[in-house]
């Protein structure tokens, strides 16, 4: 299997080689502020204009923006943690829908080069993810 999937170490070094890997880093929003580092600050990258996203639940977990934007609240890590362990896998990352699933791991791991067989009936996920990796896709009626 690690052969096939060879290509996303040349890329991921390549990324790293022009400074573009994005990595999270664990922060903390309340309100106004961000503590990244230890180090609090008013939070300029936040998309929660209207602030909504305050804290309301008992878990006190508050995500202004991107993980990768305002940083990862540590929730999601030890979640994301502990997800791994339990599947017996290196790591995991949680994604908020089904829908954001298909188009994040699909656009990410299937090239241009690639043939996609997709299903007729697939959902309009495995669609639109499919369309965004410029593969080529081939529609087969599989179903009885
Ligand atoms: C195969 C499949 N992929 C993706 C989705 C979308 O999941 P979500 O509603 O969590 O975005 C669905 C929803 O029914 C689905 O059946």
């Amino acid at each position: 299997l690690n052969h096939k999937f060879e290509y996303i170490n040349s890329e991921l070094k390549e990324i790293k080689k022009y400074s573009l890997y994005r990595k999270m880093h664990d922060s903390k929003i309340a309100g106004a502020y961000i503590t990244v580092n230890s180090k609090t600050l008013i939070n300029l990258c936040s998309n929660d204009y209207l602030g909504i996203a305050q804290p309301k639940l008992s878990n006190k977990q508050n995500q202004s923006s991107s993980r990768l934007v305002s940083g990862n609240d540590s929730s999601f890590r030890i979640l994301e943690e502990k997800l791994a362990k339990h599947k017996s896998q290196e790591s995991s990352l949680i994604f908020p829908t089904g829908y954001m699933t298909n188009l994040g791991v699909i656009s990410s791991l299937v090239r241009k080069n690639d043939l996609v067989l997709s299903d007729k009936l697939n959902h309009a996920s495995l669609i639109e993810a499919c369309k965004l990796s410029k593969a080529k896709i081939s529609i087969l009626n599989t179903s009885i």
